[in-house]
């Protein structure tokens, strides 16, 4: 058989010699070293030696210890690695394992592997951790992983695989992380991962996964975080994440999914995070995340959501972050955010929203920032801010608001910075205002704005305005009356 003459970078290994009490990390390199039987052998498959020595933390080339590496037996290789700057023989076949038995970690990443043979992995009886990603491997054989009885990570990402075998992992109880992104996946068998129960991050994002079948997660009592971002699912089916008991965390974003089913994502008691932006969900089924108990953060932007009602959300409590940018929501619920008095942060940016209804975000107590720019509103409803006092945050630029009810800022007063930039104002009055000790920014850009009220500077002492009036086009005004004077050419001072 002939193998290229390769360089690969690094392989690190711990040596152990017999005849010494040091250990040794070793990496290879083909220009170094010459000469004994282990090392012609490892030159033969494209690597070398430079020795690290760890105690003193420096790359050595020492011969002396070279002379000592006669026999393979005066030491244990227990990690490979290549970074793949030049390929390895594009098959892998049983020489690694065979050679070094003792293999903990094999890293043959971006190596232009195209095959992997079927007894090349059994030698290594205890692999743990395992990297082809990156490579050409369009299909894995059945009994790979049949001896690597304490495997825990593999990594078969970027390969051009479209499916998995049946019983691959059947051997498997170890296995704690599995990543498949980027490949060309469809659909994997029924009971793929029905050994591993120890399963915490499966990974198969950027395929081409129509279905989730519930089957695969009927076993995966441990598993926290569920990637299928940008698969090709259109419809969340009911109850395919029940036994998914454990799930922290899932990522179903950019797959085009329309529907989810009412019962859509019953079981996920354990649930903080949700990521279904970039979809097409149209709707909100009723109580649909009534099971998800602790939820925190849910994020649906980028879908086509008309409305909000009173059920979408049910009584989630425990929310922190909501994020509903870019739908089609025209009109809000009063009870929309009733039950959500966690929620610290609620993002309604790039809708068509026309109005808000009175104390629509009444409970939101501890509200902190609230987007509602890019929206079609053009008054501001008497009361539509009532109870967020510690919003800090709250963006309503790019409306077509005419002018500010008064008193519509009064229950703000933790409010650091207000966005009014690209809107149709023509006056700030001070009586839209109470007093906001912490308000640091208004910004105004982009308005019709030609009289400020003085006023103002006394109900928010820290704030500047944001303005591009002429002549003040890009001016921050800050506390200063000649400064106002001069920027607006109506501005009249009031005494007070
Ligand atoms: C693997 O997929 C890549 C990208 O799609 C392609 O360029 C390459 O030819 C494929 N290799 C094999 C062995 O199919
Ligand atoms: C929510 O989705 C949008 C993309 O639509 C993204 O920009 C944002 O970072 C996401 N938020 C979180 C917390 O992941
Ligand atoms: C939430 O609502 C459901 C029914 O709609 C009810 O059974 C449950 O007790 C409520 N939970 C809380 C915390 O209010
Ligand atoms: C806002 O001003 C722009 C430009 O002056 C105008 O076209 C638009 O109709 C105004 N919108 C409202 C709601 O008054």
């Amino acid at each position: 058989m002939k193998f290229k003459l390769i360089f690969v970078q690094f392989i690190f290994l711990i040596l152990e010699l017999n005849n010494a009490e040091e250990s040794f990390y070793c990496s290879f390199d083909t220009r170094l070293v010459d000469g004994d039987k282990f090392l012609s052998y490892l030159r033969n498959h494209g690597y070398g030696c430079v020795l690290f020595d760890k105690k003193h933390g420096e790359d050595s080339e020492n011969e002396e210890l070279f002379k000592h590496l006669q026999d393979e037996s005066d030491f244990e290789v227990k990690y490979i690695t290549s970074t793949g700057e030049n390929s390895i023989n594009p098959v892998i076949d049983s020489s690694i394992c065979q050679k070094f038995e003792n293999l903990e970690f094999i890293d043959i990443q971006s190596s232009s592997i195209t095959k992997i043979n079927s007894d090349s992995l059994s030698g290594c009886k205890i692999l743990e951790i395992l990297n082809l990603g990156e490579n050409e491997i369009s299909s894995i054989p059945d009994k790979l992983f049949d001896r690597n009885l304490r495997l825990s990570h593999v990594n078969l990402a970027q390969n051009n695989l479209t499916t998995l075998p049946e019983n691959l992992f059947a051997n498997n109880h170890e296995l704690e992380e599995l990543n498949i992104n980027n490949n060309e996946i469809n659909d994997l068998p029924p009971n793929i991962f029905k050994s591993c129960s120890k399963l915490k991050y499966l990974k198969i994002n950027n395929n081409k996964i129509e279905n989730l079948n519930p089957n695969w997660f009927e076993s995966l009592k441990n598993l926290e975080i569920l990637f299928s971002n940008n698969n090709k699912i259109s419809e969340i089916n009911s109850k395919v994440f029940n036994e998914l008991t454990g799930l922290k965390s899932l990522y179903l974003n950019g797959n085009g999914i329309k529907t989810l089913s009412p019962e859509g994502f019953l079981g996920l008691k354990a649930l903080s995070r949700l990521y279904l932006q970039e979809n097409e969900i149209t709707y909100l089924p009723e109580n649909i995340f009534q099971d998800l108990e602790n939820l925190v953060d849910l994020n649906l932007s980028s879908n086509k959501i008309g409305f909000i009602s009173t059920d979408s959300f049910g009584n989630h409590s425990e929310l922190w972050k909501l994020n509903l940018q870019s739908n089609d929501i025209k009109i809000l619920d009063p009870n929309s955010f009733k039950s959500m008095q966690s929620l610290v942060e609620l993002n309604l940016a790039a809708n068509q929203i026309l109005e808000l209804p009175e104390n629509v975000f009444e409970n939101l107590r501890n509200l902190m920032s609230l987007y509602l720019g890019n929206n079609k509103l053009e008054t501001l409803t008497v009361g539509c801010f009532k109870g967020l006092r510690s919003l800090t945050t709250l963006s309503l630029g790019y409306n077509n608001l005419i002018d500010l009810p008064e008193s519509i800022f009064t229950p703000l007063s933790n409010l650091e910075f207000l966005h009014l930039d690209q809107n149709n104002l023509t006056t700030i009055h001070s009586d839209s205002f109470g007093y906001t000790a912490k308000l640091q920014r208004i910004y105004l850009k982009s308005n019709l704005v030609n009289a400020v009220d003085e006023k103002i500077l006394r109900l928010a002492p820290k704030a500047t305005l944001v303005v591009d009036v002429a002549p003040c086009v890009n001016y921050y005004v800050a506390n200063i009356r000649q400064r106002l004077s001069k920027c607006f050419k109506n501005y009249k001072p009031r005494t007070v």
